[in-house]
């Protein structure tokens, strides 16, 4: 099928690079000229595993291409995907001006019968208003319009082998010729025929189901989806200040809390809290759609204020463990809002630093993706790609995304480098036993402070 994407950001990369990789014919168009420019000279602007790999193998085979001209990427595509950004408005709702933009170009350009799919999360009800102006600004009155809802789960980090091995596929439809659609488009994915070359640990390989909703509960799916799993983070982490208290191990709890299946493993890590630019902003337009709605969804207010309280709790176990912050060395591991990604938005580490800054505190950062982002906010702190490099004559040093290498590291090496032995672990990386062994004094998120030459509790 000929398919367009518009919005060249993770969802609309990974959507236009995975559907060109199984079999469609894909035009990928963004109104940032730059962008462009630097894909079609094969440089990518995110950092997304196999994202590179799949867009050159599409893109030498004929299948995908990219162009700065939006009306011409309409005009060729027999399906539009949108895939802008809706980033919250000041008072939290999604800002539905890129998706209003695109759409008054699409009913311009468009020359044929189009489905136009919504891919970017946006609030329930907006399918309706998409078609509204769709009709409105049509400009050949020949020219008619489907709309479809597709939301994405796409869990940056894992975008391909999300797109690739789905565990469903929402798509919100009117009527059987766009469901028909949509499943032509998805047929090689539903068939399980494009397994990403990455072991999956969260779904297990069955096939995925391709549901069929209204467009409003498509909508509406997305955002009750990553506003529950908001929800069980900060459950998670409301029981880490608990564990903390009464001398427990949030990691035992809630690994045995995971065992029921009902409950299951996954968000249920403690931690910094949730950052990115998906459930923070999900939850928070979730909240204002329901207040508009007359439903005051109280309970999701309580998992956000949990979620800001994060970085306030953590930053006074660090004032505790180093009394004065001003003039303290400051090393930092991880900067992205969490691994295998180099996205800072609403990253918890990027608050972390802020704050130390604030404080007076000198920074030395290391993570193997984000520094480049972190730079140009904080042209100011040390950075250092080698992890053992940001170590030396630090007072302190502070785990704030974990990835995996930081746990592969030879900690004692680093303790030998530290001014002080003293680890601030706001990921439960490590393990608290193994890092007293070591020598160190440690602390962690809802487990009991070890300190090296002290009785363990
Ligand atoms: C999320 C959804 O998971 C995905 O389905 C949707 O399409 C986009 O939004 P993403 O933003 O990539 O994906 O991140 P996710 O993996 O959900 O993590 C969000 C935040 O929660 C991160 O800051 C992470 O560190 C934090 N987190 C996650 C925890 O603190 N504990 C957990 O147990 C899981």
């Amino acid at each position: 099928m000929r398919i367009s994407v518009i919005g060249c950001g993770y969802v609309g990369l990974v959507t236009g690079g995975c559907l060109a990789e199984v079999g469609h014919h894909v035009v990928c168009t963004d109104n940032d000229a730059a962008r462009i420019a630097m894909l079609e000279a094969g440089r990518l602007p995110i950092y997304e595993p196999y994202l590179d790999m799949i867009l050159a193998g599409s893109r030498n085979a004929g299948r995908l291409r990219f162009t700065g001209d939006v009306g011409e990427a309409v005009r060729a595509g027999e399906a539009i995907f949108i895939c802008v950004g809706t980033p919250p408005l000041e008072n939290g709702e999604a800002d539905l001006s890129a998706i209003d933009n695109v759409a008054r170009l699409i009913a311009t350009e468009a020359r044929v019968p189009t489905l136009v799919i919504e891919k970017s999360t946006v609030p329930a009800q907006t399918g309706q208003e998409l078609k509204r102006v769709l009709a409105v600004y049509r400009r050949n009155l020949g020219v008619t319009f489907r709309v479809a809802s597709n939301p994405e789960f796409l869990r940056e980090g894992t975008g391909v082998e999300d797109f690739l091995n789905p565990d469903r596929i929402v798509v919100g439809v009117e009527d059987s010729a766009t469901e028909h659609q949509l499943r032509e488009i998805y047929r090689p994915v539903l068939e399980g025929r494009f397994r990403c070359p990455v072991h999956r640990p969260i779904c297990p390989p069955t096939a995925p189901q391709l549901l069929v909703t209204t467009i409003n509960s498509a909508e509406l799916i997305k955002h009750a989806s990553n506003s529950f799993l908001a929800l069980k983070i900060s459950y998670a982490n409301a029981v880490a200040d608990l564990c903390e208290r009464l001398g427990a191990n949030v990691e035992e709890v809630t690994r045995a809390m995971g065992l029921d299946p009902r409950i299951g493993q996954q968000f249920l890590r403690a931690g910094l809290g949730f950052g990115g630019f998906c459930l923070p902003k999900d939850v928070q337009a979730f909240i204002r759609l329901a207040e508009r709605a007359g439903v005051d969804f109280g309970l999701l207010k309580e998992a956000e204020k949990v979620n800001k309280r994060r970085i306030d709790q953590f930053l006074d176990k660090v004032r505790r463990a180093l009394w004065v912050l001003k003039d303290k060395q400051i090393a930092v591991l991880g900067l992205a809002f969490k691994p295998n990604t180099d996205d800072i938005r609403y990253a918890p580490a990027i608050e972390v630093i802020g704050r130390l800054l604030a404080e007076g505190a000198q920074v030395r950062a290391c993570d193997p993706e984000a520094m480049e982002k972190t730079r140009k906010v904080f042209p100011q702190i040390g950075y250092d790609r080698d992890p053992y490099a940001v170590a030396p004559g630090a007072d302190a040093l502070l785990i704030l995304t974990e990835w995996e290498e930081f746990r592969q590291l030879d900690w004692q090496r680093i303790r030998d480098t530290l001014a002080r032995p003293l680890v601030l672990d706001a990921r439960n990386l490590l393990d608290p036993e193994a890092m007293k062994k070591l020598g160190f004094e440690y602390h962690s998120i809802g487990r009991q402070d070890v300190a090296a030459g002290s009785a363990t509790p």
